[in-house]
């Protein structure tokens, strides 16, 4: 009955972290999957978690099933942390905002919302992007094309390449130019998986043509606070709120929160008004009802808690803003080591990229002999997790590194 069926190939992210699991080379490290591990190598339970999970097991209470929208405390939560408690969109109640399965199901229901609604815009997306990203809007049904982002040359943004694409100045029919109407996808801040951000002047520049052409942003907020700061990384939300631009946004909790199993995460769509709003939540609801029916109960209330709890927020801040720093000073240490072993290389954009990634510009191969030859394992792509360097790795990460570029 099954016969015809293709084995999986894998996933170039998970499959490989499930590799690093069965390596028994006691010295490796892994560089591979987004995942924010501490100075000591360990995965860290947030001081603020604990004592929310800690007080909410005082009161165990029934668990009937949540709405199809999640619960109010928390999507209430998600708009404050996103938009800021007084902001006019959230006070004005025109953000349709649904409880999801991690960013990714935000992802998926935003992605089959907008499929049933506008089915022939195209979706683009970077180039590159978090792998997951087209294989979710194709899924979704969606022809998905890429627009210039990343520029190997220099580690850093192809700010004129990716401007002249979504003003349309190319030929549509051959996906050189994004046709009016168009689904773009984002990153919000800390780019996965390069870590190459617009900056404030560049999205200044990139907002009105997104207006102008009538482009349907969609933007991924999967590691707020892990750039400049909590506020700070959801500049691109604020802008293009703004300039009266309605737009989809799936966020996650896993990182900010260490709460990567728990699937915590949320679709906001901002629109003209409250009347729209209720329209697009009302389907939103519909759509999740389709997809797995209503979103569970646990690691929402403990993210619920620790937002409305002012001392449990702000120990929370505290301890994100720690881990923000300490990768900051990974790429720190990384690029003085590397910068030394080989003086006629340039590796400053392991400075000037932010958040848990960096791209290395090392090619598959080089990957390969990482892994085999070091037990240093990254994404094939060249992309490293900067947030699994610690004291006691980052020394031997760049030696390893200064090996296979030799
Ligand atoms: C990553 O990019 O490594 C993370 O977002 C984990 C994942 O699901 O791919």
């Amino acid at each position: 009955m099954f016969q015809h069926i293709e084995p999986y190939a894998g996933d170039p992210i998970l499959t490989l972290n499930e590799a690093f699991g069965k390596d028994p080379r006691p010295h490796k490290i892994n560089l591979s999957i987004g995942i924010y591990f501490d100075d000591a190598g360990k995965l860290p339970v947030m001081r603020a978690v604990r004592e929310a999970e800690t007080a909410m097991l005082q009161s165990i209470g029934p668990r009937s099933y949540q709405p199809m929208e999640g619960a109010a405390n928390y999507r209430s939560a998600v708009q404050q942390l996103l938009f800021g408690a007084d902001h006019e969109a959230v006070l004005s109640k025109r953000i349709a905002t649904v409880q999801t399965i991690g960013g990714s199901g935000g992802l998926k229901v935003g992605g089959d919302f907008l499929k049933r609604y506008f089915p022939h815009a195209p979706v683009w997306v970077s180039d590159p992007t978090w792998d997951n990203h087209r294989a979710m809007f194709e899924g979704a049904g969606f022809a998905v094309n890429t627009y210039p982002y990343y520029d190997a040359a220099t580690g850093a943004l192809n700010f004129a390449g990716m401007l002249q694409v979504f003003k349309g100045d190319g030929d549509v029919k051959n996906s050189s130019a994004i046709a009016a109407g168009s689904i773009v996808l984002m990153h919000a801040c800390c780019h996965n998986p390069t870590g190459v951000d617009l900056n404030a002047a560049q999205w200044a520049e990139l907002i009105p043509v997104i207006k102008a052409r009538g482009l349907i942003p969609y933007l991924d907020i999967a590691y707020q606070g892990f750039g400049d700061g909590i506020a700070e990384d959801t500049f691109a939300l604020q802008a293009l709120t703004a300039a009266g631009i309605s737009f989809f946004c799936a966020s996650s909790f896993s990182k900010s929160f260490s709460l990567y199993g728990e699937r915590c995460g949320a679709l906001s769509v901002v629109c003209p008004d409250a009347a729209q709003a209720e329209l697009v939540l009302g389907q939103m609801r519909a759509t999740v009802r389709k997809n797995y029916s209503s979103p569970p109960t646990h690691g929402g209330q403990i993210i619920a808690r620790v937002l409305q709890t002012p001392a449990l927020h702000a120990q929370w801040a505290n301890e994100l803003s720690g881990m923000r720093e300490r990768i900051k000073l990974m790429r720190q240490r990384l690029h003085a080591v590397l910068q030394a072993k080989l003086p006629g290389k340039d590796f400053s954009y392991f400075l000037t990229q932010r958040g848990m990634f960096s791209y290395t510009g090392l090619s598959a191969e080089q990957v390969d002999r990482l892994r085999e030859d070091h037990a240093v394992y990254l994404v094939r792509s060249g992309r490293m997790c900067v947030a699994g360097l610690n004291s006691g790795n980052v020394e031997a990460t760049a030696v390893a590194m200064a090996a296979v570029l030799a």
